[in-house]
């Protein structure tokens, strides 16, 4: 867990998975945030560990360094299988019979927003939301892959998760990136501000040209829990981006509440998400 670098194809997904537990076990369990981080930081020191690394290097130069690596979708051409397949071989060194493959966990998403009725837009959203994970598979450490995300080159907010781990931020003390709105405007648009570097703003930048706003939005914010769940940086937000709230909470439903233990059956579904994929998609896409 404490490692900050990763070699490509190490074995990851239970990393990922804590990460995953931590935040069921945040909003679930009906803990307030300050009992749920005391039980977290003795319980699971990993996940403690984990924040701390994320909080300590995820700088404004950080981020824009990645997204000149990455946001530029320079990394090959692949379709939405393809993807999906590559992010399986993000092993997972638990025992691999009770536990789900990356394939099954995204059908499992995908599929409780389905049986809920939503539109097919959704159910796709859903089904793309984690792929963006890849990134570990380019060397990216977990911190930079996963974790709780929040607006760089300005202040962080005491509302993200382990705010105190911050001070160990070189941006933490910086003359303009510490001021409550930095490098921004007052209310310019989470469109238009730079979030820490994970697998949601990835993801994001690959779906832009194909998807509509709300589905957007789900995918770049999904792991903006200071926004969406406690309030933080409204004022950096627009009447659009408190308009579109409501779909990234919707969404949120079944990224917490949708991880059952059943394994879907992917030969039975794929003839369904081979159309969705075609209906927003094109057969390849830049990633
Ligand atoms: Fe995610």
């Amino acid at each position: 867990m404490a490692t900050t670098t990763t070699a490509p194809n190490a074995p990851l997904g239970k990393d990922m998975e804590e990460w995953d537990e931590f935040l069921q076990g945040r909003y679930q369990e009906g803990k307030s945030e300050e009992e749920f981080r005391q039980y977290d930081e003795h319980a699971n020191p990993g996940v403690a560990e984990f924040y701390r690394l994320n909080h300590q290097h995820q700088t404004f130069d950080y981020v824009m360094g990645k997204e000149k690596d990455y946001f530029g979708l320079n990394k090959g051409m692949k379709t939405i299988w393809e993807a999906a397949e590559f992010l399986n071989t993000l092993v997972d060194d638990s025992d691999p019979d009770t536990d789900l493959t990356q394939i099954e966990h995204l059908l499992q998403t995908s599929e409780a927003i389905r049986k809920d009725g939503h539109p097919r837009w959704f159910v796709l959203t859903g089904f793309i939301h984690d792929l963006g994970k890849v990134l570990c598979l380019y060397g990216e450490p977990q911190w930079g892959v996963v974790g709780d995300t929040f607006p760089v080159g300005c202040a962080y907010s005491d509302q993200i998760v382990f705010p105190e781990y911050f001070k160990s931020n070189p941006d933490y003390n910086h003359p303009v990136y510490s001021t409550k709105n930095g490098i921004y405007e007052p209310n310019c648009g989470l469109e238009n501000i730079h979030m820490s570097f994970g697998h949601d703003g990835y993801i994001a930048e690959v779906m832009k040209p194909y998807l509509r706003d709300e589905s957007l939005y789900m995918l770049r914010f999904h792991s903006f829990y200071p926004w969406h769940r406690h309030g933080a940086y409204d004022h950096l937000c627009t009447d659009k981006d408190r308009s579109m709230l409501e779909w990234v909470l919707k969404f949120n439903q079944y990224d917490l509440y949708s991880k059952a233990d059943t394994k879907p059956n992917l030969a039975e579904l794929k003839p369904y998400y081979d159309d969705l994929f075609a209906e927003f998609l094109p057969p390849t896409l830049a990633w």
